[in-house]
């Protein structure tokens, strides 16, 4: 699952020595700063920085990044901190990541991080003050949920494939989009998991020859509907031509007029759906799969005529409650692009209109309140990862997983058992996603962290609950 450090040089070393050692190289301008946890596990934990030339506001002026060493200094709690162990990497960088394993599960360690021997401090409004973790400068890591493993589902969404390509024309450079498709890919087929998710915005506008480097990224991974399903998001919905007329969506299938929401209109401009040409992803219909005796639902919330927020037609509600109640009790996860629950409402950034529409969301969770197997809905469209709980459906957990295509560029692995499910969040460790991580973390004047880091224990988190359905 990624090497430690993507240099060779990393060195472990305990308690003050190599303490001092670092408080020599010290840079009294550095500014070591976006300090955040990317990833928990039973046994790991991956803390990423970044470091620059001075102190500044984290938004709206974008920093270059200036190249130093990377330390982690990390000690159990309970015991005195001269039992520290220190991990140092020499090489210059100015996107830090250290990924360090060999911890003990359901422990709380105390970190800091270093770079040139200044602390790096967390400095985004989430990680100060919303994330105890990264504020406190304490972790916990994960127990494994009771009873047997069963099987692990990785999840991708928001990958945006198409973004990037205007900064690389006339080079023969690869557009990050496509090569953090690429990296995830690998590691997620490294985890070997029984199913890979790919839950909506898979394009940056569905223009075709986006959903032709999707499909060549993702067959290189494996099969559709069978290693790999897929929903759409928004940004992959049925578009008219001169919604960008460079893209040539007139040249793909045209979308029946008894699925537009305006059907019969005899004005409006045909919609175009390219999708269909590449995937066999049907407009607005659901899709149902099972791995062993777990059970997922794939939900189409895309909107030809709305940019941004979602809707579940009727002919797919009840395409949706009778699958439901074929097999009320078995294991199952849902996923829908667009979030829904009333508390995914309240605090998205947007609100409703931005989300799945409130007639559709309630709908949906009260099918899913009748259905007692059903524990999880996936959501992706907000980039951000965090846990929701349904009002109706009190019986699923509401979890929008990170963005893998724009900060914090990550992938979501679900460890499934008996007695529960792991769920842990993960960045690729490669060059060229080490490269892009800085403006990454810069695009959209620099507030895209705030939006989508939340908490560390919202991306990575177990929960315990009688899954024994499973096998
Ligand atoms: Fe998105
Ligand atoms: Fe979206």
């Amino acid at each position: 699952m990624g090497s430690a450090v993507a240099g060779a040089s990393i060195s472990i070393g305990v308690g003050e020595a190599s303490a001092q050692s670092s408080s020599s190289r010290r840079h009294a301008e550095l500014y070591a700063a976006d300090l955040h946890i990317v990833t928990i596990t039973d046994t790991s934990v991956t803390i990423a920085w970044m470091t620059y030339a001075k102190r500044h506001f984290p938004y709206f002026t974008e920093q270059d990044a200036v190249p130093a060493d990377s330390e982690v200094r990390i000690s159990r709690a309970d015991l005195p901190d001269g039992s520290a162990q220190v991990h140092y990497d020499a090489s210059p960088t100015g996107y830090h990541q250290m990924r360090i394993g060999g911890l003990v599960p359901g422990t709380t360690y105390r970190f800091e991080a270093r770079s040139n021997g200044v602390r790096a401090v967390p400095n985004y409004f989430a990680t100060k003050l919303i994330d105890p973790m990264t504020r406190d400068g304490f972790f916990t890591t994960l127990t494994r949920p009771p009873g047997d493993y069963v099987q692990t589902v990785a999840v991708l969404n928001d990958t945006h494939v198409g973004l990037g390509e205007h900064l690389v024309v006339g080079t023969d450079e690869t557009p990050y989009s496509y090569f953090m498709l690429e990296d995830e890919l690998a590691e997620i087929k490294a985890a070997a998991p029984s199913i890979l998710l790919v839950n909506g915005d898979l394009t940056s506008e569905a223009r075709p020859h986006e959903l032709r480097k999707a499909k060549e990224i993702l067959d290189g991974y494996g099969r559709e509907k069978v290693d790999y399903f897929l929903t759409r998001g928004n940004h992959d919905r049925p578009h008219r031509a001169s919604e960008d007329p460079r893209a040539a969506y007139e040249t793909g299938t045209l979308l029946p007029k008894e699925l537009e929401a305006s059907s019969g209109s005899s004005a409006s401009e045909p919609f175009y759906d390219n999708v269909i040409d590449y995937f066999d992803l049907p407009y607005q219909q659901m899709w149902v799969t099972r791995r062993g005796n777990l059970r997922i639902v794939g939900l189409d919330s895309s909107m030809a005529e709305n940019s941004a927020g979602g809707t579940i037609r009727p002919s797919q509600m009840e395409a949706f409650r009778a699958e439901m109640a074929s097999d009320p009790s078995v294991p199952t996860i849902v996923m829908s692009h667009h979030p829904l629950s009333l508390e995914q409402a309240a605090t998205a950034w947007g609100s409703r209109p931005f989300l799945m529409d409130k007639r559709s969301a309630t709908q949906v969770e009260h099918i899913e309140a009748s259905a007692q197997g059903a524990f999880l809905h996936l959501g992706g469209h907000t980039h951000r990862g965090r846990r929701s709980r349904g009002h109706i459906a009190t019986n699923v957990d509401f979890l929008e997983t990170p963005a893998s295509g724009e900060f914090p560029n990550v992938y979501t692995l679900i460890d499934l058992y008996t007695g529960g499910y792991m769920v842990t969040s993960h960045r690729p460790d490669t060059a060229r996603v080490r490269g892009r991580m800085v403006p990454e973390r810069w695009s959209s004047h620099g507030v895209l962290p705030e939006g989508t880091l939340y908490r560390t224990d919202n991306r990575n988190f177990t929960v315990v609950r009688d899954l024994s359905g499973l096998i």
